[in-house]
């Protein structure tokens, strides 16, 4: 059997062996009813009776728990009045919210990244470039990868790290006291497993995108950030791009007017990348993606799009997600590639090629997000945002469309006084609102992040963000109730669909809080506090550099012996 086949098998006996696991409570119901139990209990001392009996039980215990390959399906929810509800739990006693959750200054960020595949050596190297950290660990699941990521180090002249790996690599190193931070660029089944530890651990944590992949998850981090009182970030880059940034701070001083509709996306064809993700046999830690596409409905891949028009549209900080409906067309050549790489007809392929979700807020306005990661098409996270006053559009163009008198309102004086709104400001226009209404991160780390890269400086101005607030203490940008609602839409969007679209309310993840905070903004300590923990942060690298020199050396020499 080819090693595609042998997969497909696989993924066929996963589902299989779901719906059979659903079916045996009904099955132990008819055949064990209570007479027969306490007669087969009676008799136990038979052993072949006895042996039957423990494996129905296990059974049976094994059915009552969530299965791992259901979970997205298996969280409670109920019909009424013609809308979805889900189950929210209650928050325990003696629990706080964890909203603008402050914690002591570090004076040093000593971070362990778990994950080094294709996406977590970038983060590496990224952090050699951020003053007062220190990178303590490298883990992934293969150690070749972990250790391959020294040579960054290196290149920084910063000391090695202690290298982790195998599937419960992550847990040594969450036992250490030494360590502040878990970064997490896992595939996706495991960003929460080793989430969970790190915090249990007492570790903040900041996790790729998708953070949490179902309800279960979303509910656990939320529970655990408010009880350990630890960050859980989502590491969403889109955030930190320079028209998102620049474009949120024109929307807060209020050029758009209201924005009272926004468009987000994640439309990039994966085809490139589909057979490398693949799985080519179990131990192939690069196969997940396009396996848990075939598995699971829903946007399973929404932050992108979402995050950063959630920011502009302030939610819970005064607005929050209240329903979504979503709707899917069905797999076309999701099923095709898989076919194609296993030479085989694929009979279930759950997410379609195309996922629309439309959620309305409850300040009345509406958030509409695409996935399709399936047909060929320009990359597009789509990015607009439509306001009473005035429009932004990122993609396919970047553009910006204001009034003359809107325009003279903001403080800017536009090349022509007809402008209606109808148009495209012209590159002149553009440019000097850019400049007028610059971003105070685009301001601080804009040219650097554009130097030192990750999708053209978002992923370093993220990083740079991530590292500020935890020198200086303050909330973060993106706290675990973002991570909650932008994920949601994987779950909550898939029981829409199974339901015939029906909407589904959002949970209020906050339990409470979402009009406590008034807008959305980013923290900034004050600028002698700021000056202070940057001179710092600048005289520790700078120790920790002859350190690392030094060690190199001494490494370079003992290789020439
Ligand atoms: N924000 C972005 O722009 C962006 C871009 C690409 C990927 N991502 C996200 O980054 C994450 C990683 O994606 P990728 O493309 O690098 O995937 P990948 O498969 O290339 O890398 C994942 C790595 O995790 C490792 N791993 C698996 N189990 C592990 C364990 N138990 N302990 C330690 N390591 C383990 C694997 O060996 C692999 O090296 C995903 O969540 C993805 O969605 C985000």
């Amino acid at each position: 059997m080819e090693e595609g086949e042998k997969d497909i098998k696989l993924l066929t006996e996963d589902i299989f062996l779901s719906q059979q696991m659903s079916i045996f409570p009904f099955i132990i119901c008819i055949f064990v009813t209570p007479k027969k139990l306490s007669k087969l209990l009676l008799t136990h001392k038979k052993m072949k009776k006895l042996k039957t009996l423990s494996m129905m039980l296990t059974v049976a215990a094994f059915t009552l728990l969530p299965s791992k390959g259901m979970a997205q399906f298996n969280w409670k929810y109920k019909i009424e009045g013609g809308k979805i509800v889900t189950e929210v739990p209650q928050r325990a006693a003696g629990q706080q919210s964890a909203l603008l959750l402050k914690t002591p200054k570090l004076k040093t960020v000593r971070v362990a990244f778990v994950g080094l595949g294709m996406r977590g050596p970038g983060a590496v190297e990224r952090w050699t470039h951020i003053p007062g950290i220190q990178v303590m660990a490298l883990c992934d699941y293969e150690k070749e990868r972990a250790e391959d990521c020294q040579k960054y180090l290196r290149k920084a002249s910063m000391p090695a790290a202690d290298i982790y790996s195998g599937e419960k690599g992550y847990e040594e190193i969450c036992k250490r006291k030494d360590i502040d931070l878990v970064y997490i660029a896992t595939d996706w089944l495991h960003h929460f497993p080793v989430a969970k530890c790190a915090m249990e651990n007492g570790k903040h944590v900041a996790i790729e995108v998708p953070s949490a992949m179902n309800m279960h998850e979303i509910w656990q981090l939320i529970d655990m950030s408010e009880k350990t009182r630890l960050h859980c970030v989502m590491l969403e880059n889109c955030c930190y791009d320079f028209f998102e940034l620049n474009s949120l701070n024109m929307a807060q001083k209020g050029l758009f007017g209201e924005v009272i509709y926004a468009q987000g996306a994640y439309r990039h064809e994966l085809s490139p990348f589909w057979d490398h993700y693949w799985k080519k046999d179990q131990n192939d830690k690069l196969g997940w993606r396009l396996d848990y596409n075939q598995k699971y409905r829903g946007d399973v891949y929404a932050t992108h799009g979402l995050g950063p028009v959630a920011q502009v549209m302030n939610i819970h900080r005064g607005d929050r997600m209240k329903t979504l409906v979503a709707m899917d067309t069905k797999s076309f050549n999701g099923k095709k590639h898989v076919e194609q790489m296993s030479g085989k007809p694929c009979e279930k392929f759950a997410n379609g090629d195309q996922t629309t979700t439309l959620i309305r807020t409850e300040q009345g306005k509406v958030i509409e997000i695409h996935h399709n990661v399936m047909t060929p098409q320009p990359y597009n996270r789509m990015y607009q945002l439509t306001g009473t006053e005035g429009f932004a559009n990122k993609y396919p163009v970047e553009g910006y469309a204001l009034s003359s008198k809107n325009m003279k309102q903001g403080g800017m004086s536009p090349s022509n006084d007809d402008l209606s709104g109808h148009e495209y400001l012209s590159k002149e226009d553009m440019k000097a609102l850019e400049k007028a209404y610059a971003s105070p991160l685009v301001t601080k780390y804009g040219d650097e992040a554009k130097e030192v890269g990750g999708h053209g400086g978002m992923d370093f101005i993220m990083d740079c963000r991530l590292v500020y607030c935890l020198q200086n203490g303050l909330p973060m940008d993106i706290d675990v109730y973002d991570l909650a609602e932008w994920c949601c839409l994987a779950e909550l969007g898939a029981i829409s669909m199974d339901n015939g679209c029906l909407p589904v309310e959002v949970p209020d993840f906050t339990r409470g809080g979402w009009n406590t905070i008034k807008g959305y903004s980013h923290a900034f300590a004050s600028p002698e506090e700021e000056a202070a923990n940057d001179a710092q942060a600048k005289a520790f690298t700078a120790k920790l550099k002859e350190k690392g020199k030094r060690y190199w050396e001494k490494i370079d020499k003992k290789k020439k012996k």
